[in-house]
């Protein structure tokens, strides 16, 4: 069964024009409050761009902000077109595809290695359960990216967002320490536990 709500879904269709902009602090983010954020997104993009090549998928790509860093014979897929239409044309050597996370369009060991960045996160308890079934299925390594639980913040809410036309939506998001997202996935490295991010291959 798909996973991820229609109203989620629609919120990224509608914010892929402006996505990159929480990732360069642009736009409605220059305002945040965000210390060490940039110098943390490049170290975020020198483990990526220095991961062994692989045949590697990106589930939920987005814009392809950290998808053009692999190396390798990369696909990639996302659920809106509109962020898949921004990541093909940011990568016009990687395959790009509108798809969905649950179940893969793709056969077993199809890949090396799964990456999802920014996606686990958005996943209640069952659809994450839903969503590692299948990345294992497709490759024997998944490395997933997140946001980095921070002191004073509850481990999950229901956060309002707002977009440049001042629409407002409301995501599901579960923060991660490393040895939590870690030990979640069944055990795995930790590549990287930052003050932002987040990331474990299992
Ligand atoms: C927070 S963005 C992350 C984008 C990118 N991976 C990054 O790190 O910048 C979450 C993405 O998940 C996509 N998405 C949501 N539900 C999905 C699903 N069921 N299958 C595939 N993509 C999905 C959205 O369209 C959106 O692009």
């Amino acid at each position: 069964m798909p996973i991820v709500d229609n109203h989620m879904r629609a919120y990224y269709q509608q914010r892929a024009a402006e996505y990159d902009d929480w990732w360069l602090g642009t736009g409605l983010f220059a305002r945040r409050e965000r210390p060490g954020w940039l110098a943390e997104v490049a170290e975020l993009i020198e483990l990526i761009r220095s991961l062994p090549p692989a045949r590697v998928l990106d589930i939920a790509c987005g814009t392809g902000f950290l998808t053009q860093h692999l190396q390798g014979d990369v696909v990639a897929i996302d659920q809106s077109s509109a962020m898949v239409a921004v990541a093909s044309a940011r990568m016009p050597h990687v395959r790009v595809l509108q798809a969905d996370a649950v179940p893969l369009p793709f056969a077993d060991n199809e890949f090396g290695r799964v990456l999802t960045g920014h996606f686990y996160g958005h996943l209640l308890p069952d659809e994450r359960t839903s969503f590692l079934t299948e990345a294992r299925r497709v490759a024997g390594e998944a490395i997933v990216v997140d946001s980095a639980r921070r002191p004073n913040i509850p481990a999950e809410q229901w956060q309002e967002r707002e977009l440049n036309d001042g629409t407002r939506h409301t995501v599901y998001k579960r923060f991660f320490t490393a040895p939590e997202l870690a030990h979640e996935l069944g055990g795995g490295e930790i590549l990287h536990d930052g003050g932002w991010f987040v990331a474990v291959s299992a």
